[in-house]
């Protein structure tokens, strides 16, 4: 294409003049930003319809709400009571049909704490009902712990296309986890996952490392307190089978724990 009025022998030769006068470089009248890349339409509109739908939540007042409404909870089914009417978790907003707190015996020996929420967990309000969920009910059984445990998840509302959630997320969730754990006392905590063992037990480890190893997560307050175990998560067992002989290791050890008989 040609300017108007220049034909193109005369635009190659006003070109050569200026490239042999040293300009080698055109620049526009506006400036460009050659660093920012479009994200793709599909991608625009989703950011935009959860930017759009994402509560702006302040941190600091959604955690003494949060520690609010968890001490005020005398039970675990009040408890899950107040997490369904918390609204301070950003996760709420984005695509949660409902919240998800637990499952399991609320007089169990033991508590499982998981990552979040899943499709199926969302769909049904139960943690651990998908395949993942299935593998570890197995396990449970196999090492006689079937109907001895309450499960629950560092946080109660599905995190989008099934991310980890993020520690502001789980740190604002983290009063209830408290909370479940000051009611039920368990014997044994089991933590399935690196999400959920580094959030309780607040390790910089990754899980491979701490698998396996007893801690004892103690409560700042109420003078609760229990050994805990890390695991690995089942829905990596089930993408990596050859690590199940490890988590199976780690549910053997679990149910000796329990079956020792002076308690912890
Ligand atoms: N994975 C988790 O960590 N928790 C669930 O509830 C389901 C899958």
């Amino acid at each position: 294409m040609t300017a108007p009025g220049l034909d193109t022998a005369s635009a190659e030769s006003l070109l050569a003049f200026w490239r042999d006068a040293g300009v080698d470089a055109c620049f526009g009248d506006a400036p460009v930003d050659r660093t920012h890349v479009e994200p793709p339409p599909a991608v625009k509109a989703v950011a935009k319809a959860t930017a759009a739908i994402t509560p702006v939540v302040d941190a600091s007042s959604a955690l003494a709400e949060a520690r609010r409404l968890a001490a005020g909870a005398e039970t675990l089914e009040a408890l899950g009571q107040a997490i369904a009417a918390f609204e301070g978790c950003a996760l709420r907003g984005l695509g949660a049909r409902q919240a998800v707190f637990s499952r399991g015996n609320p007089e169990a020996e033991v508590l499982i704490v998981g990552e979040g929420p899943g499709a199926e967990e969302d769909e049904r309000g139960q943690p651990f009902v998908g395949k993942a969920g299935k593998l570890l009910d197995r396990m449970l059984a196999e090492a006689g712990l079937e109907g001895r445990v309450f499960i629950t998840n560092t946080v109660f509302w599905r995190p989008p296309g099934n991310r980890t959630p993020t520690p502001a997320e789980q740190a604002v969730c983290a009063p209830f986890v408290e909370r479940a754990f000051a009611l039920l006392k368990p014997r044994a905590v089991l933590l399935v996952g690196a999400a959920a063992s580094k959030a309780v037990l607040g390790a910089d480890e990754g899980i491979m490392k701490l698998r396996g190893q007893w801690r004892e997560w103690r409560l700042a307050e109420g003078g609760v307190s229990a050994p805990t175990l890390p695991t690995l998560h089942p829905a990596f067992l089930l993408r990596q089978p050859m690590a199940k002989r490890q988590a199976w290791a780690d549910m053997l050890s679990l149910a000796a724990r329990l079956d020792q008989k002076a308690g912890h």
